[in-house]
């Protein structure tokens, strides 16, 4: 079976809810395109790839080139790009042409968010911002109109596999009654089957997953899981 996917409205005009994104950063690299066919095969949305510049977070992970492979193999496929790095305007050109959909920065990173959604939409891509635990949500409040998606961090961003900080689910709460009903709100880290219900009901339609996606045999169970859990 072939994933179709309408991917300029995917984010905006969803066909159904909530969506499952899930992150690469759990797959197995040395065969990368076709652990991504496989999860789009068995019910994934969009494929949510972390990219870590090793100073926001202390790690390194994908750029662009990678991302470019991906579009190539996956021509359809809704590629949801979350930069973990201090300068994300650096890096809009170059993600653009590689294919992505999405390109979601920091509102802790160093880069004016405004200029961030303003170059994202200009070179044809959806924006995204995202906000880390520790991080009051006033600080994001004034960028949210500017954005298609808001991603709430549930663990502090750098590696996959991290304990689900409960604590953020308030201020999911408090930004899903923020939004329009084109925006998206996110939910990455700690989400599994255990966690899936409360971001939803606080108010999250994007479940990004990877451990609890590609750390499982069964993606179909774990997809379908989450979702409808
Ligand atoms: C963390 C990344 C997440 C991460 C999620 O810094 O942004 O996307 O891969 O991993 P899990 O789902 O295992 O917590
Ligand atoms: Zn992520």
């Amino acid at each position: 079976m072939t994933t179709q996917v309408n991917t300029m409205s995917l984010i905006t005009a969803p066909p159904t809810l909530p969506l499952v994104a899930p992150s690469i950063l759990s797959a197995d690299f040395s065969n990368l395109g076709n652990e991504c066919k496989a999860v789009l095969d068995c019910g994934a949305d969009l494929l949510h790839l972390d990219v870590m510049d090793g100073y926001f977070v202390p790690n390194l992970t994908m750029g662009p080139a990678l991302c470019n492979s991906l579009r190539a193999t996956l021509p359809e496929a809704y590629l949801d790009v979350h930069l973990m790095v201090n300068k994300p305007l650096m890096y809009v050109q170059s993600f653009a042409d590689a294919g992505a959909n999405l390109f979601t920065a920091h509102v802790e990173a160093e880069d004016d968010p405004f200029e961030v959604a303003h170059a994202a939409h200009t070179a044809g891509m959806d924006a995204g911002i995202a906000i880390n635990p520790p991080t009051d949500v006033q600080e994001l409040l004034p960028f949210i109109e500017a954005f298609d998606l808001i991603l709430v961090m549930s663990v502090n961003p750098g590696f996959s596999g991290q304990a689900f900080i409960p604590e953020v689910l308030t201020k999911v709460e408090f930004i899903s009654s923020q939004l329009r009903p084109d925006q998206r709100l996110q939910m990455d880290g700690g989400v599994s089957l255990k966690t899936c219900n409360a971001c939803k009901e606080a108010g999250c339609d994007v479940l990004v997953a990877a451990s609890a996606i590609f750390g499982t045999g069964d993606y179909p169970s774990a997809i379908a899981g989450l979702r409808d859990h």
